[in-house]
Formats: C-alpha cells, structure tokens, sequence
C-alpha cells in the first residue's frame, strides 16, 4: 500500500521547533510528509531543519515560480492525503475564518478539498480572546478539524489553555484521521535535536548542502562487543574499531548525519559524529534500533555470535571442585533484523570478517541476512587492529575486490561508492 501523505503547513509560533519532532514520528509511522512554512514560522525553525527531517524541498514562496512550474501551490494540496496545520497560529485561523490567502499557506488552505486538522498553540489570552474563539467556531462549521490545545505553564510565563499538544498526540490523532493505526512502539529514537548538533560539530560542513551525502543518514557500527561472563569476565574479540570509525568520519565529511554506535574501543570521536557506546550485541541491536530511520546503515562491529547464558551478579570463585561449565546463548543478528524491520535502512551494508573462502562465504551471507551488500575482508593477518584493509565488495550485481589500502582511504573509496548508489 502507497504511504499516506501529509502537507504539514508550520506557521509563526513559538511552539514550531516542535513541529519537527512530529516530522520525526509521521515518519517512523510510515508517513510521508512535505512541508510548507509561513514566513513568520521561518524565524522560529529553519527551512533547513525542516528539511532535513522531511528529506524534501521545503515549499514557502507562492511566487517561485520554480516551485510553481513544478508543482504549484494546487498540487502539493493534490497530492496530500491530510493538511496539517501545526502549530497553528492565531493569525492564521483568522485568516481561513475570513477566507485570505494572501501567502503560500493560506491559498493552499482556500483551494483544497482534502481534510483539514488545526492544531492550535498561543498565549492564553490569544486562545480565550473572543475573536480567535468566533474564528474556531466558524473553522469547526466549515469543517476544519480542530485539536484542543493543553493546559499548563506557557513559555511566555502565563498558565491556561493554549499550549500545542505533545507531538505524539498530535502524530495520533494524525493516525486516526488517515485511517491507519498508530504503533506506539515507533515513537522512540533519535530526536531530531540532535542534527543541528551533528553539523555544528562540523562547522566547515554546515552549509555543506553541495557534499555528496548532504540530507542523508547513515548508521554505523564499529568495535567488538563485550559479553559478560560474571561481573569482571567477559567474551571479546581483536576488532579494534578503527575500520568502522573511519567510514564514519569519511561518510561525515561527505556530509551526512552520521550515528556511530560503538562497542568498547580507545578511540576519538570523528567530528560530527553522534556516538553511542554500548557493550554486549543486545545494547549494539536497541541501540541500532533507536537509531533508525537511516538511509544507510553500515553494520562494520565484530558482533559476538554468542553470549553466556546465565550471568552470576557475583564473581566465579576458583574453589577447587573443578573448572565451571560455561554454557552459551546465541546472540540477537543485527543485521538479518535489520533486513526485517519495518524502517529498513534503503542501503544495507553488512561486513563480514573472514580467514578462508573469503568472496565464497560473503557471497552466502549475502543470500542469508537479506541486506544489500556485503563487504568482506579478509582477517587472517593483522587486519584487527593494523593500519591497512582489503575489501571484496559483493552484491546482487557481483564482486568487486579492492586493493589493500590504508583503513581511512579505503573508507572513503566505500563512501564514494555508496554516494553514487545515490546519485
Ligand atoms: C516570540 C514570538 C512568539 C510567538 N508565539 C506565537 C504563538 O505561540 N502563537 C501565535 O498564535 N502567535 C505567536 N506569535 C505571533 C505570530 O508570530 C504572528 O501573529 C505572526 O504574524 C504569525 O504569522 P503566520 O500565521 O503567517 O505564521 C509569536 C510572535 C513572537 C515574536
């Protein structure tokens, strides 16, 4: 079934920043949604985190005649299944009340016939005053769906009605007005707070909208894990993480949005990176999870494929009846539960480190786990740990083998590859 689409029009309220959290859960909901801001909601949030959440255009200028030519203030209404107003200003419910359109938002609001919902924010003052209560009045008897706003503190310091729903609320009642369910358990992750985090922490990339990856998200994994034995012995492996770290900061710098969830490694941050540390493969997988949506996901860590079974809160004392069993479980696959989620990543990328049969056994993998690509190396040597890596690239298409090369160049050689799958 074709995803449901909302046109979300932002208007000039303080409460806008909130309007791209609701982005965020649309989509983890399976939305589509395109926006439209009112020149005032463009002091509050920025057309470029707008979209960069909505990964699309941001339309604001009835008079582009660009925008015009290609779609039209008609059709973005055309191909929306809801409009959204959110928050809505007063000032814009007096003009659907009066019937203005004198910008991009209102005329889209006079000329469409698709449903409406309203979901107010305000003083309390502007919310009680009777002109904005006659305005609502007439929007309800023109059959404008309207949100109540909540009561409670105001950021202007006032307390009453007037405050703009939690955005989970608001993504809800969206649900039910489309007609499909609202899965709850969607709602975590990452909040979008923290992309203009990622490009601040990369300056010379914040305005990077001409690097390759500009706009996308890529996941990654890098390390070992650690599996507890009892509370000071764990099961572990050589991986040191610097390949994963490297394709980090090589997909960085080519502009993208980069989550990296690490596993315990001595390593630097790669500017621009949002790190998440974990240790054992069930924190890697919620973590990976909480990550998503991703438009990439390159899953580099050297997974344990087994953890102990049972872990004592205290320590395994040697007490002289013998060496104690040690019984293992397997391990969740992050990578085939990635190829089943709901938010698949577009571009799934598994890495596979292999000592013998190299290309034979990425090639199997690749069948077995349902992802994109599998990049193999061969670990034989002192790859774990060393400077230098080679790689088989394998995928539907077939293999390609790239030399050894330095970890960071190779890195960049993949993100290159990947930007092209792209373009
Ligand atoms: C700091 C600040 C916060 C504002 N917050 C709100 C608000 O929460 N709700 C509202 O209706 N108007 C608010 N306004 C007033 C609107 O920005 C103003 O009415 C504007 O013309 C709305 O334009 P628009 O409806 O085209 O977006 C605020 C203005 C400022 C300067």
């Amino acid at each position: 079934m074709a995803p449901k689409r909302v046109l979300l029009i932002v208007t000039g309220g303080i409460a806008a920043y909130k309007a791209l959290e609701l982005v965020r859960l649309l989509k983890r909901q399976g939305i589509a949604v395109r926006a439209v801001m009112t020149q005032s909601a463009t002091e509050f949030v920025t057309p470029l985190s707008m979209g960069v959440m909505t990964e699309d255009q941001v339309y604001g200028d009835m008079f582009d005649l660009k925008e015009e030519s290609e779609i039209g203030h008609i059709n973005l209404s055309r191909q929306a299944d809801l409009i959204v107003i959110c928050p809505a200003t007063a000032n814009i419910l007096a003009k659907m009340a009066a019937g203005i359109a004198d910008d991009l938002a209102t005329t889209i609001l006079l000329a469409t016939d698709k449903p409406v919902l309203a979901v107010p924010a305000m003083n309390v003052r502007m919310w009680n005053h009777p002109a904005t209560q006659r305005n609502l009045k007439q929007l309800r008897e023109d059959g404008i769906s309207i949100m109540d706003p909540d009561e409670g503190a105001m950021a202007c310091g006032e307390f009453g009605p007037g405050r703009l729903p939690e955005p989970p609320d608001v993504a809800a009642r969206i649900c039910t007005m489309l007609g499909q369910p609202f899965d709850t358990a969607l709602t975590s992750g990452r909040s979008p707070t923290t992309i203009p985090k990622a490009f601040e922490a990369q300056p010379d990339f914040a305005v990077g909208t001409h690097r390759p990856l500009f706009g996308k998200r890529v996941l990654v994994t890098a390390g070992p894990t650690y599996e507890a034995i009892d509370p000071v012995r764990y099961i572990a492996n050589r991986s040191s993480g610097r390949q994963g770290f490297a394709i980090a900061q090589a997909a960085a710098e080519m502009g993208a949005e980069v989550t990296l969830v690490a596993g315990p490694v001595h390593l630097v941050t790669p500017p621009g990176v949002i790190r998440i540390d974990v240790e054992s493969a069930m924190e890697m997988q919620a973590e990976v999870e909480n990550a998503l949506p991703a438009d990439v996901a390159i899953l580099v860590a050297a997974v344990a494929d087994w953890r102990a079974a049972d872990v004592p809160e205290q320590k395994i004392k040697k007490d002289g009846n013998g060496i104690p069993p040690l019984t293992l479980t397997e391990n969740p696959d992050i990578l085939a539960s990635l190829a089943l989620h709901k938010l698949r990543p577009k571009l799934l990328i598994g890495f596979a480190a292999e000592t013998e049969k190299i290309v034979e056994h990425a090639t199997a993998k690749l069948a077995k786990k349902g992802c994109d690509w599998i990049v193999a190396n061969d670990v034989s040597g002192d790859v774990m740990g060393g400077d230098n890596n080679a790689f088989h690239v394998v995928t539907k298409d077939g293999v390609e083998s790239w030399p050894d090369s330095p970890k960071d160049v190779i890195a960049r050689r993949l993100m290159e590859r990947i930007a092209d799958e792209f373009a």
